[in-house]
């Protein structure tokens, strides 16, 4: 299967080519598959920062450990989880719905109401935790479609998420950095890619029941 091919050809690239840019055309066809990744209820409450700034990529490095996939990938995304839900998300939800689904904004303002009845009670740490673990689907959307275009990735949460927030003015926002994926095309340099991959054998990773 040409998908099993290319989750084999992927890996966390170590040390990317800095002379190589992914083109807009590429980066464009990423975006639309972080926007089709599922998410909870279909509210989408993330954000992509999309670096290209080599200044501004050349300071998260520095808060990233040195990390040198940081500085040297052609675009770093920074996946920004919600911190807060205000009503303003689920009007937006109940809009986009009423204008893409061609309904009435009448027929879809109960389903909003229940979302706002259930949503915005919920405290920050609960929030936190529930929109960061979507993030992470739309991280694994991003190194997927990636793969299968040749593009390299490294997934990073090696930084330093309140100084990234302060480098990428979040801290006034409802938005916090919570994952990071270089993208760009990997090093000729980079050792990595021939490791063979370390993974758990079927039976120490599933059990059938
Ligand atoms: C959520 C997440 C965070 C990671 N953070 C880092 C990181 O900060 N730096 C790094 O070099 N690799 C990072 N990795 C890469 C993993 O070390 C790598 O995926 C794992 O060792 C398996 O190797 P492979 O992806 O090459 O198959 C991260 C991976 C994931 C999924």
């Amino acid at each position: 299967m040409k998908e099993l091919e290319s989750y084999k050809w992927r890996y966390a690239t170590k040390k990317f080519d800095p002379k190589r840019r992914v083109s807009n055309s590429n980066i464009d066809v990423i975006k639309k598959a972080i926007s089709l990744a599922p998410s909870s209820y279909g509210l989408q409450l993330f954000k992509v920062l999309i670096i290209e700034n080599q200044k501004i990529k050349n300071r998260l490095r520095k808060v990233s450990y040195n990390q040198s996939q940081i500085s040297d990938a052609s675009h770093i995304f920074v996946f920004c989880n919600s911190t807060k839900i205000v009503e303003k998300d689920i009007d937006i939800f109940v809009e986009n719905t009423s204008v893409i689904q061609e309904k009435k904004i009448s027929e879809i303002q109960g389903y909003g109401n229940f979302l706002k009845k259930s949503l915005l009670k919920k405290d920050h740490r609960e929030i936190t935790i529930w929109t960061t673990n979507q993030v992470y689907i739309a991280l694994s959307y991003l190194m997927t479609i990636c793969a299968s275009m040749k593009l390299d990735t490294c997934p990073i949460e090696g930084f330093e998420s309140e100084k990234y927030n302060t480098i990428l003015n979040l801290n006034q926002t409802n938005f916090s950095s919570s994952v990071v994926a270089a993208v760009g095309y990997r090093s000729e340099e980079d050792k990595s890619q021939h490791d063979k991959k370390v993974r758990k054998s079927f039976d120490q990773l599933f059990e059938t029941i």
